[in-house]
């Protein structure tokens, strides 16, 4: 029996992933996990524990005392967020990992997912279609943890046979949650302020080009990752992923077409510099030759959900 715990699960991709995988596996199979004291109300059909990974006496006693299987391993501090706090972002973003490696290791859990990001890859990677084996000299700290963690994944794989899979998310977006403090948040945060008020600042420069993906087609990988045969799974660092890449002015003209009295400013702030060091596109070929992968969202379908869904309330 699958038993699955997502620790993390109050965030923008845990809040959909916890309601994807219980429509999947049952609502009671399915345990959400975050810091957050209250469980966020999307998640709130099935059942939710407060826990915070780095408490490992805890998360450990949790995880073996009620026998999960699987373990999805969101929390983390994002590339923003991390620049403003690399002592703790290094700290959370590690510490939690090897926490669930080992109890893999040691035989308590079958199986986990942790996302790593585009963030693994630096100025001096080939920007454009970025191949899965590349030159990878991450500049920021949550690049470097993510690196790090892909090691460590692919080093738990080989020496201890633990199972974990893991994507190289580009920008998620999606309607449901707000962004946690990455770099792609833009490509979110004009769609409320679209709304809202038919104008937007953007943090990022008008030709700045970064890979995205729209949060459906990001679970859907995450999931048919998970459940794909072993033997399928030839990449135990983390697997590129493609969606459809753009930039803030290409987006703007996709906005201007729904909302023709839309308008864009733009004030490049640290961000910017993030943005610099990251692909434009990725070479996903990989993960489409081992498990199957395709997406099936594109720039014109996410903008049309997007400005229909957005709650411009929210913000
Ligand atoms: P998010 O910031 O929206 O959510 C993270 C969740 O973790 C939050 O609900 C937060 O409360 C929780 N959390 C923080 N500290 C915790 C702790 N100590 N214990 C337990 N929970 C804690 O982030 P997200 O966008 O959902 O990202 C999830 C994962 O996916 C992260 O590892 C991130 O690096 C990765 N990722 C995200 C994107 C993206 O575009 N969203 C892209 C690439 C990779
Ligand atoms: N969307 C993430 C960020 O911008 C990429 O990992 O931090």
């Amino acid at each position: 029996m699958k038993k699955i715990l997502v620790i993390g699960a109050g965030g923008q991709i845990g809040s959909e992933l916890v309601l994807q995988l219980r429509n999947r596996f049952g609502e009671q199979s399915v345990v959400a996990s975050d810091v957050k004291p209250e469980c966020p109300a999307i998640i709130i059909n099935g059942p939710y524990f407060q826990l915070d990974i780095l408490n490992k006496e805890e998360v450990r006693n949790f995880i073996i005392s009620n026998s999960f299987t699987d373990v999805y391993l969101l929390a983390a501090l994002l590339s923003a967020t991390a620049e403003k706090n690399p002592d703790f972002a290094w700290k959370l973003n590690m510490e939690g990992l090897f926490t669930i490696l080992d109890l893999a290791k040691e035989g308590y859990l079958k199986k986990i997912f942790w996302p790593s990001s585009i963030a693994v890859f630096g100025p001096t990677t080939p920007k454009n279609h970025t191949p899965q084996y590349t030159i990878m000299e991450p500049s920021t700290v949550y690049g470097i943890s993510k690196q790090a963690g892909e090691r460590w994944c692919e080093y738990y794989f080989n020496k201890f046979g633990v199972d974990v899979r893991s994507i190289r998310y580009p920008g998620l977006i999606s309607y449901t949650s707000l962004p946690g403090g990455g770099t792609t948040d833009y490509a979110v945060d004009i769609f409320y302020r679209a709304k809202k008020e038919a104008k937007f600042n953007c943090f990022l420069s008008a030709d700045t080009e970064l890979p995205m993906m729209y949060m459906e087609d990001a679970i859907r990988a995450t999931i048919e990752l998970m459940e794909a045969p072993k033997e399928a799974i030839k990449i135990r660092s983390a697997y590129n992923l493609s969606g459809c890449s753009f930039t803030p002015s290409q987006l703007t003209d996709k906005i201007v077409d729904h909302i023709p009295t839309f308008e864009i400013t733009y004030s490049p702030d640290f961000r910017q510099l993030i943005a610099d060091s990251w692909p434009k596109s990725i070479d996903d070929s990989h993960a489409r030759n081992d498990w199957g992968w395709k997406e099936k969202f594109d720039l014109e379908k996410i903008v049309d959900i997007m400005l229909e869904n957005v709650n411009s309330d929210l913000i």
